[in-house]
C-alpha cells in the first residue's frame, strides 16, 4: 500500500476510534472539573473575593479546575445586610459573575447562621427577628432566583452543638427550633427551583451529631418542610483519623431522599508539613472523593479554598495548616493528585496492587462479633493504600463481611456458635486488590437461650487528651425480646467521662454502668441499638476502655 493511502486509512481509523469514545471521557491529565463532569458530579472550591480580583494565578486555577464555587464569606449576612434593610451585593455579585463567565454553578452560603451575623440581628425580639430572617432570605435568595448560575443554598448552617443537641444560638434562644422550618419555607418561597440545604461540621461519619441531623432532616421532610439536601462540611484533620463510615453515612441520608454533598472540605495537619503527612492527607482526600463517587445522590465535593496561601485554617486552629491541594506558591500537592486520580477513576498508570496483608488474628469474639487485626500492607504503585476488604471463605463466592481504612476491623452481626474462616485483601486508590491474606479461623460463642445481650465499643475519634467511643453497639443476642439492658465497662486510670448520648451513664471508681434510655431499651431478638460517650484522658495517654459486658 502506498504511504499516502496508509495515512488516509489511519486517519479514518483514528476518526472512528474517536467517535466510539464517549463524549464525556476526559484525558488522563485533564483538569479536575472534566473528570468530575464525566461522572456527573461537580468539583468545587470556596473563593475569596480579594485574590479573585487581583491575582491571575488564583483566577486561572479557579477557572480551569473547578465546576462549582462557593463564596467563602461574600454571601454571609454580615456582608450582604450589614445594617437592617441595607443590602450590599458587591462581593456576592463578583462571585456569581465570575462563575457565570466560567460556566460554574454557585452554591449560596449561607442564609441563617449564628456566626458572621451583625449585632443588630442578634439584639432583636422574637417577632422582629423572625421577620428580619424572612426578609433577609427573601432578598438574598430572590436576587439570584432567576439567575441560572446560583443553583443551591445553605439555608441554615451549624444548628447543632457538638453533642447533637440544638445549638443554643441567639436564633434558637429567641425563636426556638421553629426558626429552621421557617427559614426553609422562606427560601422556597423566594426561589422555587433552588436546592435547599442544611449544613454542618463533624457530621461526616456516623456519630451522635450526624444522627441528630438525620433525625431532624427526616422529621422536617415528614412535615413537608422543603429540605432538599444535606451538606457535610468536611473540615478534617489527619491527626484525628478518617471517618471510615462516611460513605455509609452519606448513604443513609440519601435514603431519606435528599441530595448530599461535601461542602467545605479541607484536611489540616500539625505544622510543619512533611512527606508522611502529605501522603496521609492525600489518602484522606481520595477517600472523601471515593465516598462521593460511590453514592449516587452525592452531587459533588467543594474544597474550602484551594491554595494554602488563602486558608482559614492557620488563623483558626493554632499550629495547624497546609490543609489544601495547592501549596502557597500554587504548586499542586500530593492531595491534588489524589483528588484528580479519584475523580479520573484511579491513576491510570497504577496497575500495581498493594502487598498482601498479614494473617489476621481474632480477638474479643462474642456470640455475634469479633475483632480482626493484621499487619498492614504497603502500596508502591502511586495511588496509595486506600483500605482493606474482609471476606468470609465460603467456597465459590466469598461474601464481604466489611471494609476498613485501618489494619483492624470490628465485625458485627455474626451468627452465634458458628465457625468463621476469614481473609483480608488490601485496596489501593486505583482499585487494585492485593492477593488474599492467609485465613484466620474463629468460632463465635453460643448465643444465650432466651433474652441475651452483647456490647461492643468502637473508638471513633481520638486526640491527644480525649476520645469518643461511638457506637457502643448493644445487641440482643438471645432468642426473645428484652425490655432493657445494662452495659458495664472500665475506664483506664485517670480517664473521666465528658459526656454521653442515647444511654444513662453512672460511674463508680473507673467502672462505668450504662443503662438504656427510655426509647432504646426494647430490643427484639437479634436487634441492635447503640449509645456513645466522650472521655478526657491525661495528655499523651493512648489507652481506651475495654471489657464491655452487657446484661
Ligand atoms: C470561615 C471562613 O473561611 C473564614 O474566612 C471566616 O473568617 C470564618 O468563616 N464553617 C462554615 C464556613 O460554614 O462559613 C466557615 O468559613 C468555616 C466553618
Amino acid at each position: 500500500m502506498r504511504s499516502s493511502s496508509l495515512l488516509r486509512l489511519l486517519t479514518l481509523v483514528g476518526m472512528f476510534v474517536a467517535f466510539l469514545l464517549p463524549a464525556t471521557s476526559a484525558q488522563a491529565s485533564a483538569p479536575l472539573r472534566e473528570h468530575a463532569a464525566a461522572r456527573g458530579k461537580f468539583i468545587g472550591a470556596a473563593l475569596a473575593t480579594g485574590p479573585l480580583s487581583n491575582e491571575t494565578s488564583y483566577r486561572n486555577i479557579a477557572t480551569t479546575e473547578f465546576s462549582q464555587v462557593t463564596a467563602e464569606n461574600a454571601m454571609k449576612w454580615d456582608a450582604t445586610e450589614p445594617s437592617q434593610g441595607q443590602f450590599n451585593f458587591s462581593g456576592a455579585d463578583a462571585i456569581v459573575n465570575f462563575a457565570t463567565q466560567n460556566n460554574q454553578q454557585v452554591h449560596g452560603h449561607t442564609l441563617v447562621w449564628h456566626s458572621q451575623t451583625p449585632g443588630w440581628v442578634q439584639g432583636l425580639g422574637a417577632t422582629a427577628m423572625r421577620t428580619a430572617m424572612q426578609n433577609h432570605i427573601s432578598q438574598v435568595v430572590g436576587r439570584y432566583a432567576s439567575n441560572a448560575t446560583v443553583v443551591s443554598w445553605d439555608v441554615v448552617n451549624e444548628v447543632f452543638d457538638d453533642n447533637g443537641n440544638m445549638r443554643t444560638s441567639f436564633w434558637y434562644n429567641t425563636l426556638g427550633q421553629s426558626y429552621i422550618a421557617d427559614a426553609f419555607r422562606a427560601a422556597r418561597a423566594a426561589d422555587s427551583n433552588a436546592r435547599l440545604c442544611i449544613n454542618d461540621y463533624n457530621v461526616e461519619g456516623i456519630n451522635a451529631k450526624s444522627t441528630a441531623m438525620y433525625n431532624l432532616v427526616s422529621s422536617l421532610r415528614q412535615q413537608g418542610v422543603p429540605v432538599d439536601c444535606v451538606g457535610f462540611q468536611g473540615h478534617l484533620a489527619i491527626q484525628y483519623g478518617f471517618p471510615g463510615d462516611i460513605q455509609q453515612n452519606m448513604q443513609r441520608f440519601a435514603d431519606l431522599g435528599v441530595q448530599v454533598r461535601v461542602t467545605e472540605l479541607d484536611i489540616r495537619m500539625q505544622m510543619p508539613r512533611d512527606t508522611a503527612k502529605d501522603t496521609t492527607q492525600a489518602t484522606y482526600y481520595r477517600n472523601v472523593i471515593n465516598a462521593c463517587n460511590a453514592v449516587t445522590a452525592c452531587a459533588g465535593v467543594t474544597i474550602w479554598g484551594f491554595t494554602d496561601k488563602y486558608s482559614w485554617v492557620p488563623d483558626t486552629f493554632s499550629g495547624q495548616g497546609a490543609a489544601l491541594i495547592y501549596d502557597e506558591n500554587y504548586q499542586q500537592k500530593p492531595s491534588y493528585t489524589a483528588v484528580h486520580d479519584a475523580l479520573a477513576g484511579g491513576s491510570s498508570s497504577d496497575t500495581t496492587p498493594p502487598t498482601t496483608p498479614g494473617t489476621p488474628t481474632s480477638s474479643s469474639v462474642t456470640s455475634n462479633s469479633a475483632t480482626l487485626t493484621w499487619t498492614a500492607s504497603t502500596d508502591s504503585g502511586g495511588s496509595g493504600l486506600a483500605g482493606y476488604n474482609v471476606y468470609r471463605e465460603q467456597g465459590a463466592t466469598d461474601p464481604q463481611l466489611g471494609q476498613s481504612s485501618t489494619n483492624s476491623i470490628n465485625l458485627t452481626g455474626l451468627t452465634p456458635n458458628t465457625q468463621y474462616q476469614v481473609y483480608v485483601r488490601a485496596r489501593d486508590g486505583a482499585g487494585n486488590l492485593s492477593a488474599n491474606s492467609a485465613l484466620a479461623t474463629f468460632t463465635t460463642q453460643s448465643g444465650p437461650v432466651g433474652g441475651g445481650c452483647a456490647a461492643v465499643g468502637t473508638v471513633q475519634n481520638q486526640w491527644n487528651n480525649g476520645y469518643v467511643v461511638q457506637p457502643v453497639t448493644v445487641t440482643n443476642s438471645g432468642s426473645s425480646a428484652i425490655t432493657g439492658w445494662t452495659v458495664t465497662f472500665t475506664l483506664p486510670a485517670g480517664h473521666t467521662l465528658a459526656g454521653s448520648w442515647n444511654a444513662t451513664l453512672t460511674t463508680s471508681g473507673q467502672t462505668v454502668t450504662a443503662r438504656n434510655a427510655g426509647y432504646n431499651g426494647n430490643l427484639a431478638a437479634g436487634a441492635s441499638t447503640s449509645f456513645g460517650f466522650q472521655v478526657t484522658r491525661p495528655s499523651g495517654d493512648t489507652q481506651t476502655p475495654s471489657g464491655y459486658t452487657c446484661a
